[in-house]
């Protein structure tokens, strides 16, 4: 038994493959499906995904099933020895079943209901939507579940949105309910006393909208909590069928690392596989703030489950939706690709195989282009790909070597858009987890990006930025991780509010004042422009947008404020608990500060980077922890050449290049 199975059990490579409609050709006949299976087969492919958004050509009108070209499909992918991710069809529905069936369109929050069209429009309640797709997966499990192709199902498509329909309210209603039992501990519970907005039955309540109410917190959070379970509800639906029929083979859909409408921290338990799309906005010069910012979302898919995760869903080419189409420069389609397994991705998939001649999508990067031949750039690169990604079977299944862990929590980031206060809704938490996440990039130091749920025991350092919304318990978890030994860093604006959005009364950082040793007393919200400096080390780095007035209460000053009023007051700090210590960061500082403050406390928690000596600027090392070796992946976010020393050679990059060594 191998120590790391694929997801896929019959295919232990990294799958590569994509989005392939071959329904949208088919008035052309078996010919331009099996030019297809030639030209999958050129450009180094195992697997193409089938099915997405194919519900009007499955079931035409209702109760007409036509699986006859998908029964073609599925034979010559297996013929052709290429893998199919199949898909549900729910991510868009026929419009029969609209005009027949009003309640299946979703509600807007301002109480209309929508029009047919588009996609990803569904009522998440309505029973007939529901029966549905139970039927129609239940055909496609029953017809597919001996067939040799099969490999993985893909769920709807990209999961999002809310509906606040009848049907949605009184489901809403239940979930409060249930969630409170009585009225008055939910009252309680959203300080709804304020401005008289105590509510005295059940049916009153109302999911928040731009035309009724929309400041009760605790109210919103719950909106949100309650949309993420519909979700995880409607996925344990689709997938009921596919698991009684089908049981051995793995399940996911494919998510959004920019997206917060659902807790991913939650759905993802849900998942087989975590499987997402990414985007980046090549510009074609500097790119490592893309280095960052897609290193970033691909260890937040990572930590989801802390096992390998698919990439889904990414452009071979131009985007067609962004806001400039700017082609890929030489080198970057493979450095993209290669990102995604650096940092945990067993695949390597597109959107899309071959360009559709009309609608939305027809210029959006495709393998194959409407010239339609294997003679084109883009072709050629994902060829290059595929051919790469088949010499590298030694990192399917590979954990990452993390010791770090950076906290991202979606309920968090749902309260602090809802603050009135600080800098509104403007308080950059996710540009600050990213902040804080960017030094451990640029010193080559692998990370997970976890929930503040997560256990922190297999980590030397957890850094916890602006974790305002504090569920309460979490504070035990952090103490005990830290009395042990390990290292902690937290920042301002955290341990503010309970998981209802109630303050936390007493002085913050609330329960983690006695972990950090500090009180935070007031909060400073400085004007764009406005500047004061954080003195540490020796050093004055620039402090902006955000600095607390904080006492040490137990802890060690290390730095402080140089000017205004509360010059002189604790900026840094850090506090020895049982065996370990936590730092707490006061204010909002740029690069430079966290960059050496960061390169300090790794060293002092004992965490590494994967090369000794340090790298070059734009430049990350990223691992994968095999069987036998550890596979470190050197790429170059930047159009210049660059030098990296590794043990015993110095490796030349070139521009967006990529080499992997072993260690
Ligand atoms: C999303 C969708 C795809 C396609 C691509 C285009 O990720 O899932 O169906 O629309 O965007 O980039
Ligand atoms: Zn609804």
């Amino acid at each position: 038994m191998k120590k790391y199975p694929p997801v896929i059990r019959s295919v232990p490579h990294i799958i590569h493959g994509g989005d392939y409609n071959p329904e949208q050709w088919i008035k052309q006949g078996e010919a331009i499906w099996r030019e297809d299976m030639r030209l999958a087969k050129l450009a180094g492919l195992n697997s193409l995904s089938v099915g997405i958004f194919s519900w009007a050509m499955l079931e035409p009108n209702e109760g007409e099933y036509h699986f006859e070209w998908l029964d073609t499909i599925m034979d010559l992918l297996n013929e052709h020895d290429l893998t199919a991710v199949l898909a549900t069809p729910s991510g868009a529905r026929p419009a029969w079943m609209s005009q027949k069936y009003p309640e299946v369109l979703r509600v807007r929050k301002d109480r209309g209901r929508n029009l047919h069209g588009e996609r990803h429009n569904h009522c998440l309640t309505s029973p007939v939507y529901r029966e549905k797709v139970t039927a129609i997966n239940t055909r496609l499990a029953e017809r597919y579940k001996d067939h040799p192709a099969l490999g993985l199902w893909h769920i709807s498509n990209e999961y999002g949105g809310k509906c606040h329909c009848p049907l949605c309210q009184e489901k809403f209603r239940e979930w409060l309910q249930a969630r409170y039992e009585s009225l008055d501990a939910l009252n309680d519970a959203w300080w709804t006393t304020f401005w008289s907005h105590r509510y005295s039955d059940w049916s009153q309540l109302e999911s928040p909208s731009p035309i009724g109410e929309r400041n009760t917190h605790g109210l919103s959070l719950d909106w949100k909590r309650f949309t993420t379970d519909q979700y995880i509800d409607f996925y344990r639906h689709e997938t009921a069928p596919l698991k009684r029929i089908t049981p051995d083979v793995p399940c996911t859909t494919n998510l959004m690392a920019g997206f917060d409408g659902i807790d991913y921290g939650l759905l993802a338990r849900e998942l087989d596989v975590v499987s997402w799309d990414a985007y980046p906005q090549w510009t074609g010069g500097n790119d490592t703030a893309i280095g960052h910012e897609f290193g970033f979302q691909h260890d937040m898919m990572y930590g989801l489950l802390r096992k390998p995760f698919f990439l889904m869903e990414s452009s071979p080419s131009a985007t067609n939706w962004q806001p400039v189409c700017k082609l890929r420069r030489p080198g970057v389609h493979k450095l993209q690709s290669l990102q995604a397994v650096a940092h945990g991705s067993d695949s390597v998939q597109y959107f899309q195989f071959r360009k559709g001649r009309g609608a939305s999508e027809k210029f959006h990067g495709a393998v194959v282009d409407h010239e339609g031949t294997e003679n084109t750039r883009v072709f050629k690169d994902v060829a290059e790909v595929g051919k790469l990604l088949s010499g590298i079977d030694c990192v399917v299944g590979a954990p990452k070597p993390a010791k770090v862990a950076v906290i991202h929590d979606y309920v968090n980031r749902w309260a602090l858009q809802d603050i009135v206060g600080a800098l509104q809704g403007k308080t950059g938490y996710i540009e600050t987890v990213m902040a804080h996440y960017a030094p451990f990039w640029d010193m080559g130091i692998p990370v997970d990006v976890i929930d503040e749920t997560r256990s922190l025991e297999s980590y030397d350092l957890v850094v916890a930025p602006m974790l305002y919304l504090l569920r309460e318990g979490v504070e035990k978890r952090i103490a005990g991780y830290v009395k042990a030994g390990g290292t902690f860093v937290a920042t301002y604006m955290s341990g503010w509010v309970n998981e209802t959005d109630l303050c936390y009364t007493g002085g913050f950082p609330g329960p983690l004042k006695e972990v950090l040793g500090i009180w935070a007393e007031e909060l400073d919200a400085l004007y764009p422009g406005d500047e004061n400096s954080v003195v540490w080390n020796g050093r004055a780095y620039k402090a902006f947008d955000l600095c607390e007035l904080t006492h040490a209460k137990g802890a060690q000053v290390l730095g402080t404020y140089g000017s205004d009023f509360y010059a002189g007051m604790p900026a840094v700090t850090c506090n020895k608990f049982g065996k370990g210590r936590a730092y707490y960061v006061a204010a909002r500082t740029g690069p430079d500060f966290l960059r050496d403050f960061y390169e300090a406390v790794s060293k002092e928690a004992g965490v590494k980077p994967l090369l000794e000596q340090p790298l070059p600027p734009g430049v990350t090392a990223q691992a994968r922890a095999g069987e036998h070796n550890t596979y470190v992946f050197l790429m170059n976010f930047t159009a210049e050449p660059r030098l990296v020393e590794a043990p015993g050679r110095t490796i030349r990059l070139a521009p967006f290049g990529v080499e992997m060594i072993t260690i």
